[in-house]
C-alpha cells in the first residue's frame, strides 16, 4: 500500500487512535439504528451511546495528532524532517492535500456529529428512565411510586429541572455529587427531603397549573373498611372547597386563597421536616396589611422564613407512599384483596406493618403471616392466595425496606390524618396579638356530605355539611385530639 498521508501520521500511536475512533464511530451507528428498532433497556443504551462511546471517539481522535506530534518531533531529531516552527501546508504534495480534506471532512462530520450527539444526550439525561434507573436502587421508590401517581406522564425533570439553562446546569452539577456518593455507596437511606433547593413551585408546578384557574369544588368518595369480621364498608363523602384564587372572578376563597396573587404566607418550621411550624405571618399584599400568628409551643428562633408555595401541601405530587390502613383499603376496591375473607383488613394491615429489612423477608413474612391467621380457619384457599398476593404487590409500591422509605419516612401534607399536615397551622393554637387564630373549624375546608356503613349511609339533607361521625367509637376524641395523634401509629 503506498503511502498517501504526511509520513509523521505512521506511527503506532495514530494507528491505535484511528482503529479506536472508528470502531467506536461503527458502534455508535450499529447500537443506534439498533436501539431505535428495539425495546432493550433505554436507561443503560443510552449511557453507552451518549457517554462511553463519545468517549472513545474522542480518545481515538486526540490520540491521532499526539502520534504525529511525536513521530515529527522523532524525526527532527533524525533529520528525516527539516526544523521548522511551524508545518509548510502545500496543498500541490498529494500526501497533505490527502490529509487537509480527510481533517477537514473529518472537522465537519465531528461537528455535526456532536451536535446531533449532545441534543441527543441532553434529551436522553432528562429522560425519565435516566432519572429513575440510572440509580436504579437508590430511586427506586420514586421511580415506582411515579408510575402509580396522577403525574406517571409528567417527565421527572419538568417537576425537578424546569426550564432554562441555569437549572439544567445546577441539576447536573448536583447529579455529578450524587454519582460519587452512588459508587460509595455512602447516600443516605432515605433520601432526604424535603428536597434542599428544589426550584420553587411557581417555575415548575405553574407551567402546567396556573394559580387563577377556578377550580371549585372536588367531591371525594373516601371508601374505608373496619378491622371488624366483616371488614365493614364505611364511606366518607366531602365537598372540598378548593376554591380559586382569582380575585378578579370574586371568588377569592377556599382551599387555594392561600396561591391568591394577593395574598403571601411566610413561616418558620420548627424541624427540618417542616413536620411543626411555628410563627405564620400573613401579609395581604393589595392592603399592606400583615398578621403575625405565634405558636405558643415552638420557642421563637431565628432560622429563616419560607415563603408558602405549592409544595408546602403538594409535597407527593408524584411520589405518594400510603399507610398500609389506606393502601390495604385501595387494594380490597380494586379487587386484589378479597373482601369477603373473615378480618381480612386487620390482617393485611398487621402482616405489612411487621419489621422487614428486605423486600424478599418481606414477601415471606406477608404470606407467611396472612397463612398462619387462616390455619385453623374454614376458608377458601384460593381467597386466602389471592389475597396474600394481593397484599405484597400493595406492599411494594408503597414500602421499600432497604431504603426505609415507608409513608412516616415521607409524610405527605395534603390531609391531617397519617400526619397533621394542614393542621400544622391549622390547630386553633396560633394567634395573633388581636386574638385572631388559624382555625380547626372543620366546614372550612370541607363539607361531609354522607358518611356510615355502606348498607346504611347517612345522607346530608340539606346544603349543609353533617357532623363528623368518626368509625368506631372514640368519645368525642377526634375534637380535642388531632386525628394524626391515633392515626400516625400503626396499624391506624
Ligand atoms: C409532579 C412533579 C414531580 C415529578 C414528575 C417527579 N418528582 Fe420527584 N419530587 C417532587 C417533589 C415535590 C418532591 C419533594 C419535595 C419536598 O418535600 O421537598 C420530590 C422528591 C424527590 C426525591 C427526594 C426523595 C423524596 O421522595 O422526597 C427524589 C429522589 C425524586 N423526587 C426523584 C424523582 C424521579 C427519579 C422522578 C421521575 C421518575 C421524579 N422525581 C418525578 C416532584 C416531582
Ligand atoms: C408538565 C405538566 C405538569 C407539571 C409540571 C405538573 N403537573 Fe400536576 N398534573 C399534570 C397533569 C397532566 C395532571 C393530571 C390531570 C388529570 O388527571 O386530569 C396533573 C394533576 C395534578 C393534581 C391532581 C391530582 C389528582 O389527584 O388528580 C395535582 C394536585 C397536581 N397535578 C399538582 C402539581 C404540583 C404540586 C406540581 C409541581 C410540583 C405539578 N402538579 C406539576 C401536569 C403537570
Ligand atoms: C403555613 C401555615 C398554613 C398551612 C400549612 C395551611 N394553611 Fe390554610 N391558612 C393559613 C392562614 C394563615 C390562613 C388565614 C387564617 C385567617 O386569617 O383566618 C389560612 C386560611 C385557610 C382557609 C380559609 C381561606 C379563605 O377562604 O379565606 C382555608 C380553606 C384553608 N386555609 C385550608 C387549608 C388546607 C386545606 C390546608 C392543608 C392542605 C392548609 N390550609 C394549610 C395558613 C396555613
Ligand atoms: C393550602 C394548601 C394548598 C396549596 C398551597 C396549594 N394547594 Fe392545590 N390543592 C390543595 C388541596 C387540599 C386540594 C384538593 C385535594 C387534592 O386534590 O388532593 C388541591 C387540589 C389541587 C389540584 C387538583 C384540582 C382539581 O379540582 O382537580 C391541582 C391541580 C392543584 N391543587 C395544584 C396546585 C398548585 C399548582 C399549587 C401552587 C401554585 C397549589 N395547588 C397550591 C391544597 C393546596
Ligand atoms: C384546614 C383544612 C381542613 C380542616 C380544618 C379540616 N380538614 Fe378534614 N380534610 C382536609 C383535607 C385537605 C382533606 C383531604 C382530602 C383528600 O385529598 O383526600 C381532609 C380529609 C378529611 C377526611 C377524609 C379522610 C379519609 O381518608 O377518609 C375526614 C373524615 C375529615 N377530613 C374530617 C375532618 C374533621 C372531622 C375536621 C374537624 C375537626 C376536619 N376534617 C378539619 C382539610 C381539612
Ligand atoms: C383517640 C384516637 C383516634 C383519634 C383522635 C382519631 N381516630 Fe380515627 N380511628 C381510631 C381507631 C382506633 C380506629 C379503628 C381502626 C380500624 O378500624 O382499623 C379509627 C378508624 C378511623 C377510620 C377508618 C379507617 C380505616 O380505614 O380503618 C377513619 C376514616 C378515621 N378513623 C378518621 C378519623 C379522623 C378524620 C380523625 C380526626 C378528625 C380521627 N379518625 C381521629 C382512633 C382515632
Amino acid at each position: 500500500m503506498s503511502k498517501r498521508l504526511p509520513k509523521s501520521y505512521y506511527n503506532p500511536l495514530s494507528y491505535a487512535g484511528t482503529a479506536i475512533a472508528l470502531i467506536a464511530l461503527f458502534m455508535f451507528f450499529f447500537l443506534y439504528v439498533l436501539s431505535s428498532f428495539s425495546s432493550v433497556e433505554q436507561a443503560y443504551v443510552g449511557i453507552v451511546l451518549f457517554l462511553v462511546i463519545p468517549f472513545f471517539i474522542i480518545l481515538g481522535l486526540v490520540l491521532i495528532p499526539i502520534g504525529m506530534w511525536r513521530r515529527a518531533r522523532w524525526m527532527k531529531k533524525t533529520g528525516e524532517m527539516p526544523k521548522r516552527d511551524y508545518p509548510v501546508l502545500d496543498l500541490n504534495q498529494p500526501r497533505q492535500r490527502n490529509a487537509t480534506i480527510i481533517f477537514t471532512a473529518g472537522t465537519l462530520v465531528f461537528l455535526f456529529l456532536s451536535a446531533f450527539g449532545s441534543y441527543e444526550a441532553y434529551h436522553f439525561t432528562e429522560s425519565v428512565e435516566f432519572c429513575g434507573k440510572l440509580c436504579h436502587e437508590i430511586m427506586e421508590p420514586e421511580y415506582t411510586a411515579y408510575h402509580t401517581s396522577p403525574h406517571a406522564r409528567v417527565t421527572c425533570a419538568q417537576c425537578h429541572v424546569g426550564e432554562g439553562a441555569s437549572w439544567f446546569v445546577k441539576s447536573k452539577l448536583s447529579g455529578v455529587a450524587q454519582v460519587w456518593h452512588t459508587l460509595r455507596n455512602d447516600y443516605p437511606r432515605p433520601i432526604p427531603t424535603p428536597v434542599e433547593n428544589l426550584r420553587p413551585a411557581r417555575e415548575t408546578c405553574e407551567t402546567c397549573h396556573w394559580p387563577q384557574k377556578v377550580y371549585g369544588q372536588q367531591q371525594r368518595r373516601e371508601i374505608h373498611f373496619l378491622a371488624d369480621e366483616t371488614n365493614t364498608q364505611w364511606e366518607i363523602r366531602l365537598l372540598l372547597h378548593t376554591g380559586t384564587g382569582n380575585p378578579a372572578l370574586g371568588q377569592a376563597h377556599g382551599i387555594h386563597w392561600h396561591i391568591n396573587q394577593n395574598i403571601r404566607i411566610e413561616y418558620q418550621p420548627a424541624n427540618e421536616k417542616r413536620t411543626e411550624i411555628g410563627k405564620v405571618v400573613l401579609i395581604n399584599e393589595s392592603t399592606g396589611e400583615e398578621t403575625v400568628y405565634n405558636n405558643p409551643n415552638v420557642e421563637e428562633n431565628d432560622s429563616p422564613m419560607r415563603v408558602m408555595d405549592c409544595i408546602d401541601c403538594h409535597n407527593r405530587p408524584s411520589h405518594i407512599y400510603r399507610s398500609p390502613s389506606t393502601f390495604i383499603d385501595r387494594a380490597i376496591v380494586a379487587g386484589e384483596i378479597d373482601s369477603t375473607l373473615p378480618y381480612i383488613k386487620m390482617t393485611a394491615v398487621q402482616a405489612c406493618v411487621q419489621e422487614y429489612e428486605s423486600d424478599e423477608q418481606a414477601i415471606e413474612g406477608i404470606a407467611s403471616y396472612i397463612t398462619e391467621f387462616y390455619a385453623d380457619m374454614e376458608v377458601s384457599q384460593a381467597k386466602v392466595e389471592k389475597s396474600i398476593q394481593g397484599t405484597i404487590a400493595a406492599f411494594q409500591r408503597n414500602i421499600f425496606p432497604y431504603m426505609n422509605v415507608t409513608w412516616q419516612a415521607y409524610p405527605n401534607h395534603i390531609d391531617h390524618m397519617t400526619t397533621d399536615g394542614c393542621f400544622r397551622c391549622h390547630n386553633d393554637l396560633h394567634q395573633s396579638d388581636d386574638g385572631k387564630t388559624i382555625s380547626k373549624t372543620c366546614t372550612q375546608c370541607h363539607d361531609i356530605t354522607a358518611q356510615g356503613p355502606i348498607d346504611s349511609l347517612e345522607f346530608s339533607q340539606t346544603a349543609a355539611s353533617l357532623e363528623f361521625k368518626h368509625p368506631v367509637d372514640i368519645g368525642m376524641g377526634w375534637q380535642e385530639i388531632n386525628c394524626s395523634e391515633c392515626h400516625s401509629v400503626p396499624p391506624y
